[in-house]
């Protein structure tokens, strides 16, 4: 079985073959069909995001199931799904107050790279290979947890089922269930990559009367405007705070959202956000860096600071219905994908993503 592994930071992903146990107790294998490239995976090779290697990464897909283990109960053989990397466990303080997104049990588990026992099932030559997070789709097949595999309707193409998983849900979730947006309200999105172009659709979806798209590269900021963007800034040739206070009266927006994951271009959120007013961060810094904002401000503008991490969502009720979304009309995903490559073309699949050249380029395995 053919994966492609990290074996070091800031290096490129070797495709080699690696052996893969079957699914214990609990878990299920499934037969990748369609992965996304994600930022969240560039941290990782980036060494933004510290995981042990080697590593199999990739959080953003959907496959066929192919092998379940003892006990196994919500899906069977055949199946469809898509991966859910936030597999919350339903009992500890967060899974009890109503928030799986914040599940202490994913969180920690997704950090060591393993299985919820701690140990991996993917190795090659007999040492262990880890896997992000609790999902691991760069491979053929993967083994997840039964919490990580949810079954979905079978008439959606694999490469757009796939983005539900991760880009989808957090962009739109990100406006729906954060933010959630009012109809007639101002919105700002910094960052017009994969989650950013779902940002901004959340944000047609629930009425938003202004959504201004901000980023550095022109065709995708013209592309914004097929996703409900009405004015676009282009940051490497105008300042932006000033074009988005020109454009909102002086007031700056209801609703700004930073959707790249840079300190900088977060305390920009904050400023571009009016008093009172909320910026929700959905970029991810490294752990060791800071955001500096404006000590007097946060009393005197009284806006609302706050974060939103899979989109605040729970994937089991969340993808059947973000994809009946889809079904219905009322979410784009085809043009979402701009590029589709194969395993062995993934670190061209980087490359892009380094230059924010597709809005998603998707590996589909045949
Ligand atoms: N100002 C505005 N836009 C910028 C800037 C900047 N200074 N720097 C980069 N960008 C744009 C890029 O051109 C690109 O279009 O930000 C976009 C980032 O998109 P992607 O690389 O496709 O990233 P994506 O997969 O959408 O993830 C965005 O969300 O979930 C997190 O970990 C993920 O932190 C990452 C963020
Ligand atoms: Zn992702
Ligand atoms: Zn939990």
């Amino acid at each position: 079985m053919k994966a492609a592994v990290l074996h070091n930071y800031c290096e490129e992903l070797q495709i080699e073959n690696v052996d893969l146990e079957e699914p214990r107790k609990g878990e299920v294998r499934v037969k990748m069909k369609a992965a996304g490239i994600c930022h969240s995976d560039l941290h990782v090779i980036n060494a933004h995001l510290p995981l042990p290697v080697p590593i199999i990464l990739g959080h953003e897909g959907a496959g066929v199931v192919d092998a379940v283990g003892e006990g196994v109960t919500s899906v069977k053989v055949g199946d469809h799904v898509v991966l859910n990397w936030v597999p919350s466990c339903g009992k500890c303080y967060y899974c009890q107050i109503g928030r799986p997104d914040m599940c202490d049990e994913a969180a920690k588990i997704s950090a060591m790279g393993t299985m919820f026992d701690g140990t991996t099932r993917f190795s090659i030559g007999g040492k262990a290979v880890y896997q992000f997070p609790l999902t691991g789709t760069f491979s053929e097949y993967t083994v997840v947890p039964e919490r990580a595999a949810i079954p979905i309707r079978n008439d959606v193409p694999f490469e757009l089922a796939a983005l539900v998983g991760c880009s989808v849900i957090t962009g739109v979730g990100a406006v729906t269930n954060t933010a959630k947006v009012e109809p007639g309200s101002t919105v700002a999105v910094i960052g017009a990559g994969g989650v950013g172009f779902n940002v901004i659709q959340g944000a047609a979806l629930c009425g938003a009367k202004q959504i201004i798209a901000i980023d550095v590269l022109p065709e995708k900021l013209e592309m914004t405007k097929t996703f409900g963007a009405t004015h676009t800034i282009n940051a490497s040739e105008e300042d932006v705070i000033s074009a988005v206070l020109d454009l909102t009266g002086g007031h700056g927006v209801d609703y700004a959202f930073e959707v790249i994951g840079r300190p900088e271009t977060m305390a920009e959120a904050y400023n571009i956000t009016r008093k009172t007013g909320t910026a929700v961060i959905v970029g991810i810094a490294a752990p060791n860096e800071s955001v500096t904002v404006n000590a007097f401000s946060l009393p005197s503008q009284s806006k609302t600071l706050t974060g939103s991490w899979l989109g605040q969502g729970n994937p089991p009720v969340d993808y059947p219905k973000l994809l009946d979304l889809y079904a219905e009309g009322k979410l784009k995903l085809e043009p979402l994908v701009s590029k589709i490559y194969t395993l062995d073309q993934i670190n061209e699949g980087f490359e892009a993503l380094k230059a924010g050249k597709n809005i998603r380029g998707v590996i589909r395995f045949d």
